[in-house]
């Protein structure tokens, strides 16, 4: 990959980090942008007591000058919020081993490990006594500075028209009326706490959110994030790790939670004939269109010029208030999971996520293709490119 990051930080640690590398000098990036896409990750009906606190924001510590990249790496730091209460338990260095302190670090200790969590194969793996060694990282805290990650992408896509978007198509048994252009529905969704635009069926979502936590349960769902004006010819029909369609399923399967990831029809291919199924390809003053959509923008590993059509499935959350059957790790003994505040729903929030991850592999895809060592050549790249195939 050309856009490559590494992100670092626990949840309750100082802050999260990333560093950036790949991106072309001459890209405008603001915080107020990445800020922006921070706080649209924050949103979300049936989030828990954490986001009420955290209200990210995200510094830029260098790879950028007034406002424009210069093609060294980027780094990024969202300071945690709540981290004054988790000075002594989360802190890096040795704190003084007075009765108050042990005694902090003792209540912050768990052992009891959450069923569908890391918890368990984390502390066997990892060697700890602690499970907080392994939750705090693969905590989804951790995908607010994916966001801010992605937003550096998103910057470096607008300058190509490049849109991407999300919403929320089902909450537990509750599925949204499927809209045809959700471009068009953009200001709905943004204000939806929900991010959908089915007003029914919001209704219905909250209502079975509320009875999941009343009954201390917990509930997952599906979203769909579109990108559009992606030109054809990204990613690559000849090696599998070229393939656009695994670059994205396998960034978007990476956010936590999230166990399915279809691309067009997706799973209902298997029982749709192949003459609804392919898209035919027409002539229309010149061009090459297609009425149909049903490959979601991919075939055989390279955009088409439609819409790319990604629909995920995220699992219910595994932190529960009415805690499952569990093991305790230090005595080997049968009890219930531990509870620590936890969402009830994140399925809006998580199709932020995946907006970010997909505008990081389409922005990797695109340097791929146009260089990316300054934007202003890969315009130039991108305007030839666009010119040629146009007069194809
Ligand atoms: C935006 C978002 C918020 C999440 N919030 C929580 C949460 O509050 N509590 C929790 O137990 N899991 C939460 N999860 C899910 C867990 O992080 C995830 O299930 C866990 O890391 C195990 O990974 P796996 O589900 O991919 O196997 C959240 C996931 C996302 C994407």
């Amino acid at each position: 990959m050309i856009f490559r990051f590494l992100t670092a930080g626990e949840s309750h640690g100082q802050c999260l980090n990333a560093i950036v590398e790949g991106m072309p000098s001459g890209v405008h990036i603001s915080e107020d942008f990445i800020n922006s896409q921070l706080q649209r990750r924050q949103v979300g009906f049936g989030r828990g007591g954490r986001m009420k606190i955290e209200k990210d924001t995200a510094k830029i510590l260098s790879g950028i000058r007034h406002g424009i990249t210069i093609g060294s790496p980027i780094s990024l730091e969202i300071q945690n919020k709540d981290w004054e209460n988790w000075v002594i338990p989360m802190n890096p260095n040795e704190v003084e081993q007075n009765e108050e302190n042990l005694k902090l670090i003792e209540s912050k200790k768990i052992i009891n490990v959450r069923p569908g969590h890391a918890d368990l194969a984390g502390a066997l793996k990892y060697n700890h006594t602690d499970v907080r060694n392994i939750l705090e990282r693969s905590s989804a805290r951790e995908t607010a500075v994916r966001v801010a990650v992605g937003s550096v992408a998103k910057s470096l896509l607008n300058e190509f028209n490049i849109d991407v978007i999300s919403y929320v198509t089902q909450i537990g048994t509750v599925v949204a009326k499927d809209i045809d252009n959700p471009f068009e529905y953009r200001e709905k969704i943004e204000a939806s706490d929900l991010r959908t635009c089915d007003d029914e069926a919001y209704e219905k979502m909250k209502l079975q959110i509320d009875e999941a936590k009343k009954s201390g349960d917990t509930v997952g769902g599906k979203f769909k994030v579109i990108i559009r004006n992606v030109p054809v010819g990204l990613g690559s029909h000849v090696h599998w790790d070229r393939k656009l369609d695994a670059l994205l399923s396998y960034a978007v399967m990476s956010i936590q939670a999230v166990k399915s990831v279809e691309i067009g029809l997706g799973t209902d291919v298997a029982s749709t004939l192949g003459s609804k199924t392919h898209d035919e390809i027409f002539v229309q003053d010149g061009k090459y269109v297609r009425k149909t959509n049903n490959a979601g923008g991919i075939e055989s590993g390279m955009s088409n010029g439609e819409d790319i059509v990604i629909t995920a499935a995220m699992k219910a959350i595994p932190t529960m208030l009415k805690p499952l059957n569990s093991v305790a790790i230090d005595k080997k003994e049968e009890v219930q999971a531990h509870f620590e505040r936890s969402d009830t729903c994140a399925v809006a929030a998580c199709s932020v996520v995946a907006e970010a991850m997909a505008s990081i592999i389409i922005a990797d895809a695109f340097m791929e293709k146009f260089s990316h060592d300054s934007l202003e050549e890969m315009k130039i790249n991108y305007h030839n490119y666009i010119q040629r195939i146009s007069e194809r």
